[in-house]
């Protein structure tokens, strides 16, 4: 069994995940979305003192396995260091107290991992990554060869709908609040510029902070605020963010062949963006892969999937050289 860690940013997970069959035998997660909600965000020495206290928590729970574990994986990129060091230091500890050996995950690899949690991979596999901190567009051939087609240029998709959120007054995380409201709006009412659309130059890429300054005019603007024109802002608003995602990806493939497309990260637990890719991958005679709803948002079930491809390779790491980075190109080919 390989046990592994996920510390990246506000949810502390650990899970037991058996080599011989992918089986996931424990997974636990506590996220601290209550005692970020006030600030409209996640404060990273927050979070980081907040996994000091709930990980040895659950660390507690998953110790009737610890016999059979053979090697500690962590998280250790990209992501905020300061909660990263929890997760890996724990980890380090767990090696050196067990003499198991270590592994290091990259945190958007595990997310592309979410797709084939107890399952066989999938590659080549297209994907998209939308969550708090990336919006990706990724060819991947392999775990180790990733190919970086578009990424933001500012905020992330998942970013947007917090930050649009909090201009509306609803707590953090608000991506799911956003799309629950938008279900009873009106997606006409605002007319929102998609954005990039002008861009005649071959540039790929996304971008979130117009649209954001848009939504935020138009929130000024309104003599009332009430639940209606919430509601009608918050479908405006994710049409638009949904459609600038859509485009780009359509432009992405206007020449290029599409067999598997998977779409993860937090975001991707949005329906009417999976409803948009359906049609897209329908229209490209492509499938869609989506995680189940329990492993879009981080998870450590999706470190520990990873980690059976990682130990696999023997890709073990010294306690030396497991370093915290908080980004991480050079994944990417
Ligand atoms: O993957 P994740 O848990 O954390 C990061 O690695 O960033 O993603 C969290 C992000 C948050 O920004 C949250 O608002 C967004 O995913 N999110 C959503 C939805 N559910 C979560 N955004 C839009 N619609 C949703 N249903
Ligand atoms: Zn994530």
């Amino acid at each position: 069994m390989i046990l592994s860690i996920e510390s990246s940013c506000d949810d502390s997970s650990i899970a037991i995940t058996r080599l011989e069959d992918k089986k996931l035998l424990f997974h636990k997660k506590i996220s601290q979305d209550a005692e970020h909600a006030a600030y409209g965000g996640v404060v990273p020495e927050l979070a980081a003192r907040l996994h000091a206290v709930t990980l040895p928590k659950i660390l507690e729970e998953a110790k009737p396995y610890f016999s059979e574990v053979k090697a500690i994986a962590v998280t250790n990129e990209p992501g905020l260091s300061v909660t990263l060091v929890e997760g890996v230091s724990m980890a380090k500890a767990l090696s050196v107290a067990l003499g198991l050996p270590l592994l290091g995950i990259n945190h958007l690899k595990g997310h592309i991992c979410s797709l084939f949690i107890e399952d066989e991979t999938l590659f080549p596999l297209d994907v998209l990554l939308v969550s708090g901190g990336h919006t990706q567009l990724l060819h991947v051939n392999s775990l180790e060869e990733i190919k970086l087609l578009a990424t933001t240029m500012d905020d992330s998709f998942g970013e947007s709908f917090d930050k649009v959120g909090k201009m509306l007054g609803l707590p953090y995380p608000a991506g799911p609040l956003i799309e629950a409201y938008a279900k009873r709006g009106d997606a006409k009412r605002f007319d929102f510029t998609v954005p990039l659309q002008g861009t005649s130059t071959k540039l790929l890429a996304f971008s979130y902070s117009g649209l954001k300054n848009q939504v935020r005019l138009c929130i000024e603007a309104q003599e009332n605020l009430d639940e209606q024109t919430i509601c009608d802002i918050c479908a405006s608003f994710q049409r638009v963010a949904v459609a600038h995602l859509m485009q780009k990806i359509r432009k992405a493939y206007k020449e290029r062949s599409v067999e598997h497309f998977g779409v993860v990260g937090g975001a991707s637990a949005n329906l009417y963006l999976r409803g948009e890719l359906e049609a897209f991958c329908a229209s490209k005679q492509a499938t869609l892969h989506t995680a189940k709803m329990e492993f879009c948002s981080d998870n450590a079930a999706m470190i520990g999937r990873c980690a059976l491809e990682a130990y696999a390779q023997k890709a073990f790491v010294n306690l030396a050289d497991l370093k915290v980075r908080s980004s991480s190109k050079d994944i990417f080919y």
